[in-house]
C-alpha cells in the first residue's frame, strides 16, 4: 500500500486557490491514500464565528465534490480537514474521500485553544474505515497528545492513523506520533501545514515537518519545517496487525483495564 502526505501552506479564506493547489500538487501521484492538512480548504486562524459560518460546509458539500473528482482522477483516497456545518453546529472535521465517494468523517474530539470558541467537540467517537481492506482511522492535530485517541483506534483494529494537522508547538507531534505508533504498533501519516497566517490582530506560525512513521516508531519519510512537500512511501499494513513485542507480550492483550480504574 502506498501512503503519503502533501505538506503546504493554505491561505486563509482562499478556498478555491487552496483546493486548486491540491490539483497541481497531486498531478501524477501514485498512492492509495494522501493526507492533506487540517482546515486545508479554509485556513485555520478564524477571528470570529461569522468567519466560521461563512466557510463551513456539510461533509457532502463542494469541498467533498472537488476531492471526489480528484480521487477518481488519480484512483486514490484523500483525507482533508475542513470546517463542517451540521445543523446549527460547527466541527473541526476531516473527511476521507475515495473514488467511490465519501467514505468517512471524523470530528476533532480534542479542540485546541480558541477552536473552543467556534467548534463543538467531536461527537462521532473515533470511527474506523477501510481502504481496500486496510483499516484506517483519522485524528486531527491536537488529538495526538491524547494517547487514548490512538489507543481507541488501535483497539478497533486501525492499522494506520491519518492525521491532518496545523501544529504550532515545534517538535511535540514529531515525537508523540512516533511514540503513539510504537505503543500501538500502527502506521501514522501526519500532514502538518507550514507558514504564518497573519490576520492582523492575530498571527500563528505552523511548524511543518510532516512525517510518516512505522509500527516500531521509525520515521519512514518526513518534510522540512518550511516548504511544499509531497512524500509517498510503500508500507505493508499487515505489520500493524501483529501487536507482539516479545513471545510473551502483546500490546493490546496485556492491557489491564481493570487496574486503570480511577
Ligand atoms: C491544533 O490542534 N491545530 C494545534
Amino acid at each position: 500500500m502506498r501512503v503519503g502526505f502533501y505538506q503546504c501552506s493554505p491561505e486563509f479564506g482562499s478556498v478555491e486557490a487552496n483546493l486548486d493547489q491540491y490539483t497541481q500538487a497531486l498531478e501524477g501521484v501514485q498512492a492509495d491514500v494522501v493526507v492533506l492538512p487540517e482546515l486545508g480548504n479554509s485556513g485555520y486562524l478564524f477571528l470570529n464565528l461569522e468567519e466560521v459560518k461563512s466557510m463551513a460546509e456539510p461533509a457532502d458539500g463542494p469541498t467533498f465534490e472537488f476531492l471526489h473528482t480528484l480521487a477518481k482522477k488519480h484512483n486514490t483516497h484523500l483525507v482533508l480537514g475542513f470546517p463542517e456545518r451540521k445543523g446549527d453546529h460547527f466541527y473541526n472535521s476531516s473527511m476521507l474521500v475515495g473514488p467511490e465517494g465519501l467514505m468517512g468523517v471524523y470530528r476533532k474530539v480534542h479542540l485546541f485553544y480558541e477552536e473552543k470558541l467556534y467548534f463543538q467537540p467531536g461527537n462521532l467517537g473515533f470511527p474506523v474505515f477501510e481502504i481496500d481492506g486496510v483499516k484506517v482511522g483519522m485524528l486531527v492535530c491536537f488529538d495526538h497528545l491524547f494517547p487514548e485517541a490512538a489507543r481507541v483506534l488501535a483497539l478497533q483494529g486501525a492499522q494506520i492513523v491519518l492525521h491532518p494537522s496545523n501544529l504550532v508547538m515545534p517538535t511535540k507531534a514529531q515525537l508523540s506520533t512516533r511514540v503513539r505508533s510504537m505503543e500501538n504498533k500502527m502506521f501514522w501519516v501526519m500532514c502538518n501545514r507550514y507558514g504564518t497566517e497573519d490576520r492582523g490582530e492575530k498571527s500563528l506560525t505552523y511548524t511543518g515537518e510532516s512525517q510518516i512513521v512505522d509500527p516500531d516508531g521509525m520515521v519512514l519519510a518526513n518534510a522540512p519545517a518550511e516548504g511544499d512537500c509531497l512524500q509517498v512511501v510503500e508500507i505493508d499494513p499487515a505489520k500493524a496487525s501483529d501487536k507482539k513485542v516479545t513471545s510473551r507480550n502483546d500490546l493490546l492483550e496485556d492491557r489491564r483495564p481493570e487496574v486503570y480504574q480511577l
